[in-house]
Order: C-alpha cells, then sequence, then structure tokens
C-alpha cells in the first residue's frame, strides 16, 4: 500500500514523502509535479547503479524530454566537491537549464552530493530524493540538507534545498547487506531516543520482523521515524535551535568516524555515539542507570556496535571540537532526559566527554583483562 507524508515549510505544503513497494509509481509522482516535459537526470553511484540505474532510467526514458544517469564511483570518500563538479560537467554537457530535474537516486552519500549539486548548479534546479538505504531513507533524504565533506570534515561544505519529493521504494531495503542496514537502524533509534517514547517500544515490540525485514513492518516503522523527522523539521527547517536535537550521537560519533578514517558506517558512529551520549546523561542523573543500560543494550539485537576499538580517547575529544557543531567555541552536546525527550546542552566538558569515550572504547587491556 502507498502511504505519504506531506512536510510543510512555512506551514504550507512543500514536498510529499512517498512510501511504496516499487518504482513504479514515479513517473505518475513525477508528472503530477509538472516534471513531464523537463530533462532529467539520474545520479546515482556505482552501486546503486547496478541494482537499479537502468530500471529507474528506462521508467522515466521516452515519456520526459531526456532522461539520462550519471554514475559516481560508490563510497564516502567520493562525497567532495570533485564529484559535484563532475556532475555540473554532465549536466552542462547534457544540455541541462534552469527547468529540469535532478533525480538522486542511492544513500545518503548519492542524496547529499547530488541534492548539494541541484543546490548550486545554475544558482539551484529542483531535485527529487530516491533513497534506497535505511539511512537515507529515515533521515538524510528528509529535510533538504545538502553537501559533500571537506578537508576530511563531514558535510563541511553544503546548502539547505529542500528537495520537490521523497519517493522511497522499500524493497531496495532487501537487497542491503546487513551491516548497511542495521547501520540506517541507528537513525532509527535515534529519533525514537530524542522525541519518540512509543516508537522506541514500537522497535522493542517488532524486532524479530525489522530484522527479517517485513516490508509492511519496514513501512510502519519508516511512517513513525520519517513522522518524528517531519516534527523536528518542520518546526526549524535550517536548523537555529531544535532541529540540533537531530545531532543526537553524532557529536562523538563524527569524532569516532573521522579517527577510524571512515571504516566505519556512519550509522555504527551514530550508535556508540548515542550509548555515550546516555551514559553523560545518566551521569548527570537524567537518566537512571537502568535506562542507561537498556538503551545501550537495545542497539545489540540490531548488531550495531556499543564499543569499538583503535581510537585514542584523547584525539576523539579534540575532534569533537572541530566538529561544525561548535557554536561559540562550545560543543553543543545532546542529552537525553528521558527516553522520547532530548535536550541540547552546551556545559558538557571535556571531561566528562572524555568519561564517555571510555566508557565504549574497548582497549587492548579489556582484550586480555
Ligand atoms: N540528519 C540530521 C538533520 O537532518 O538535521
Amino acid at each position: 500500500m502507498t502511504e505519504r507524508l506531506p512536510i510543510l515549510y512555512n506551514k504550507k505544503p512543500c514536498y510529499d514523502i512517498v512510501f511504496t513497494q516499487s518504482f513504479e509509481g514515479l513517473w505518475p509522482e513525477l508528472e503530477a509535479l509538472g516534471f513531464g516535459e523537463c530533462r532529467i537526470c539520474i545520479i546515482t553511484d556505482s552501486k546503486v547503479d547496478e541494482l537499479y540505474g537502468e530500471e529507474v532510467l528506462s521508467l522515466l526514458k521516452d515519456r520526459c524530454r531526456k532522461a539520462v544517469k550519471y554514475a559516481f564511483p560508490n563510497g564516502e570518500e567520493h562525497k567532495t566537491l570533485d564529484t559535484v563538479k563532475d556532475i555540473y560537467t554532465f549536466l552542462i554537457r547534457e544540455g541541462f537549464d534552469r527547468k529540469d530535474l535532478i533525480l538522486a537516486l542511492g544513500g545518503g552519500v548519492v542524496g547529499d552530493t547530488a541534492g548539494y549539486a541541484a543546490a548550486t548548479f545554475l544558482r539551484g534546479i529542483d531535485y527529487v530524493q530516491v533513497p534506497t538505504t535505511l539511512l537515507a531513507q529515515t533521515d538524510s533524504s528528509i529535510g533538504g540538507k545538502t553537501g559533500v565533506d571537506f578537508d576530511g570534515y563531514k558535510n563541511m561544505v553544503g546548502a539547505f534545498k529542500m528537495p520537490r519529493l521523497v519517493y522511497m521504494n522499500l524493497t531496495a531495503l532487501r537487497t542491503l547487506d546487513d551491516r548497511q542496514f542495521f547501520a540506517g537502524f541507528a537513525e532509527v533509534m535515534k529519533h525514537g531516543l530524542i522525541r519518540d517514547a512509543m516508537l522506541y517500544e514500537w522497535l522493542i515490540e517488532n524486532m524479530y520482523e525489522i530484522c527479517e525485514r517485513d516490508l509492511d513492518v519496514l513501512q510502519e516503522m519508516l511512517l513513525r521515524s520519517c513522522s518524528v523527522k517531519k516534527a523536528v523539521v518542520e518546526k526549524d527547517p535550517t536548523e537555529q535551535g531544535e532541529r540540533a536535537l537531530l545531532n543526537f550521537g553524532h557529536t562523538i560519533g563524527h569524532a569516532i568516524e573521522k579517527s577510524r578514517n571512515f571504516e566505519l558506517l556512519h550509522g555504527e558512529c551514530v550508535a556508540l555515539g548515542a550509548v555515550a551520549a546516555a551514559y553523560v546523561s545518566w551521569k548527570r542523573e537524567l537518566l537512571s542507570m537502568e535506562e542507561y543500560y537498556e538503551i545501550r543494550d537495545m542497539f545489540v539485537p540490531f548488531q550495531l556496535p556499543i564499543s569499538v576499538e583503535n581510537i585514542d580517547p584523547q584525539e576523539i575529544l579534540r575532534l569533537t571540537k572541530s566538529d561544525k557543531k561548535m557554536e561559540a567555541g562550545q560543543v553543543k552536546f545532546v542529552l537525553l532526559k528521558k527516553i522520547g525527550k532530548a535536550v541540547i546542552d552546551r556545559t558538557v566538558t571535556d571531561d566528562e566527554i572524555l568519561a564517555a569515550v571510555n566508557e565504549i572504547y574497548f582497549s587492548d587491556e579489556d582484550a586480555h583483562a
């Protein structure tokens, strides 16, 4: 069954998130938005291209004015300005103008990079998101954050640019390997933890079906999870305040991601960062000890890490300070007041961060103990 969630911008309908189980409905959605006569450039990566590139291209070809596809190599290391430059070159070569459309087909790297190209090409052209990973479906395709990594820092260059549509074919989740699938689940958990205790409970109750990737259960999960994201981004589209709550787990998470040279997936680092943030919350007596251990252990059945090797806690501390979530020299840390209620805190000390990193650090000494 197809379901939709409208996203409002300044209280007016801005774009819809469509939840469905095939690509068949994509063309009618694009036509209804008035893209029937334009050129469409599918931007994807080499991995997603192999799986869905031709299928999506053939659904658009001979229907719109022109449909072309540009695939860049898979991997976070390609989320760069160089890739954006290659996209501009391709669009110019194919004669794209301001009335044409970019269709981002893939995971978070594709959505952010293609979205940034759309935000800047000819001072901005329309784009739609067709996310194919759990991480992109539950988080990165919604809310208009676009951008690329720069100089080893995540998302350092970017722009807010709302998509015209987010179209999710949930069957794509079935082709993800376990590691990719569960990495995305960390962002679903995050939505429950920061704003929706009922979602958190629902995830526990439906653990088996989620791990089995039952499509109807995944659809309900995404509808619930995206409703949290909707509520936050509608209130604060450009992250002047509350949207920063979505960075729960990301301050320490991004630092681990960088320190481990992007060998760990973003969602894995978010799970580690979430455990660390919950630990600080417990130590500040915002959460009880039971709640802390429950949150920590909740990641385990979803194959997410709760401890990490090969990091230097001092380096992680240093990296949290160079993350772009700093404001006036202070780290904006997201803590939990209870399950389902997060708060932004600018007073977390170096000692608290170090203690939290040590809590999740699995050192050689632990291995030999
Ligand atoms: N992924 C965090 C945000 O969209 O604000």
